[in-house]
Order: structure tokens, then sequence, then C-alpha cells
């Protein structure tokens, strides 16, 4: 099986082939979704919302996202695996942000690190960037700002934050970020940033034109019971798939009916 590299998905974008992302946490579920085929598994943050329970992506640390990133590392054979660096890791002194990032290289084994921001972490990019380790950037809707934004609506609808946030695309492509999420723009805006770079944007809730898409695994095998937001496409309901099984499990070890003869020793 080939890797996909960060060479790769550069290549996707000048071949103008789709690129496909999605969130992964876990050895179990990595698997599955590098033997389908996917060209990344991102160790989103959103791992503190579905693998932990937390409210928002803030709280989870770096030892936690290594441990699902290691886990994701030991099953992707084909998939560019990205792990985000989690909040207080990298807004502050960039050379406390190299050092989370270079932990993250050598004890999990991942291909590349994704940041949340623009112009405020160009300096931390290019140190990261520079010391060899690749990096994507996240713009939009940052969760990890969440206290600041106090909403998950759309973002850069105004003129002045999309003006913004175009500066702040080239800005990270400059630092040489491989490739950007775009996460909760209008569409529009996004065609015109994916347009305007020469790295691959993925989008969440970005519209078409963007060069890649990335949805939380959760959310699109319909694990995560009750959020569908507008972006969402749902291809599975394996709440209630998971529901009805163990529902069976369980009427049948009540009724005796597991196990049967075949099933004991
Ligand atoms: O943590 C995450 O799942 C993400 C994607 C939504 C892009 O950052
Ligand atoms: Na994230």
């Amino acid at each position: 099986i080939k890797r996909v590299t960060t060479h790769t998905i550069r290549q996707m974008k000048a071949n103008g082939e789709k690129i496909a992302m999605l969130t992964g946490y876990d050895y179990s579920m990595a698997r599955i979704l590098d033997d389908a085929g996917i060209d990344i598994i991102l160790v989103g943050d959103s791992a503190a919302n579905v693998m932990a329970g937390y409210e928002t992506t803030v709280p989870i640390t770096l030892e936690e996202m290594m441990f699902h990133a290691a886990a994701v590392v030991r099953a992707a054979k084909h998939a560019l695996v990205v792990v985000d660096l989690p909040f207080g890791t990298y807004q502050g002194d960039s050379s406390d942000a190299l050092k989370a990032a270079v932990r993250v290289m050598k004890e999990t084994g991942a291909h590349a690190l994704k940041v949340e921001g623009g112009i405020e972490i160009q300096d931390t990019v290019k140190r990261i960037v520079n010391a060899g380790i690749p990096v994507m950037g996240h713009l939009g809707l940052t969760p990890q700002s969440i206290y600041k934004f106090g909403t998950y609506t759309v973002r850069a609808k105004e003129e002045a934050e999309a003006n913004k946030l175009k500066t702040d695309a080239k800005y990270l492509q400059d630092a040489g970020c491989f490739g950007i999420v775009l996460e909760k723009i209008p569409a529009q805006l996004a065609t015109e940033v994916t347009a305007s770079l020469a790295i691959p944007t993925i989008g969440i809730g970005a519209g078409a034109g963007c060069d890649g898409q990335v949805l939380v695994v959760h959310d699109m095998l319909g694990l995560n019971k009750g959020f569908k937001p507008k972006f969402l496409r749902q291809y599975l309901n394996l709440y209630e798939a998971i529901g009805e099984a163990v529902g069976h499990y369980i009427r049948d070890v009540k009724s005796s009916a597991f196990p049967n003869e075949n099933e004991q020793y």
C-alpha cells in the first residue's frame, strides 16, 4: 500500500483530485477508515467532545491527544495521520509550541500537525515547519476560541472577518502550511480562498469549492445522537443500529438464549 504524504496531498490539488479526510481517535475505527481508503485521518481535538464528553475542545491535554494519535498511527497503513495540537500548547511562546510539536511527532509517530489561527500564530507555524514538521492550518470557526466567539454559528459572513480570513490563509501558506481546514464559512468565500492558494483547502461546512472535505467520523456515522447541523451528511444511523444490537443481546441474556450449545466449551 502506498502511503499518502503531504506531497501527495498537494499533487491532488494540482490534479484536481478531491481529498477525503475523516477524524479518527482509536485503533479499531482507524483500521476501518484506512482499509476503506481514506486519504487523511485527523486525530482531531474533537476527541474532547466525542471521546471524553467535554462540552468544548478546550480541556483536552497534549498527553490525551498523544494517546489517541499513537493508536491511530498503529492502524494507518495508507492514510496520512494529522494530529491537532490542543489548546494552550502553541498559542504562547513558539519554543514551547515546538517542544509540544516534537513530542507528538517523536512519541506517537504522527505524520503532521494541525493548529488553529492565522497571523497570530504565523511565527509558531514557521518555527515548527522549519524543524521539518508538516503543519496544516485551520481558519473560520476555530473551536479552541469558542469562548471568544460565544457561538458555533457560521464565521466570516461580514466583510472585515472575510478579509482577515483571506489574508490569514495567505500567511499560513507563506509560513509553509501544506493545507488549511476551512470550518463553517460561506461557500463563496471558501471557493475564493481555495482559488487563491497553491495549497489545498479541506472544508467542513464550507461548501463544494474546497479541495477536500472533512467530517467528524462519529457525526457522519450517526453515532452522535441529536447532532444534525445543515452541513452534516449522515451516512449511517449507528446510534440506532448499535442500540438495537445491544437491546437484542440484553434480551438474549435475560432469556438464556445466549449462549447456546455452540457458543460454549
Ligand atoms: O477536531 C476536529 O475534529 C477538527 C475538524 C472538525 C476539522 O478540527
Ligand atoms: Na480540531
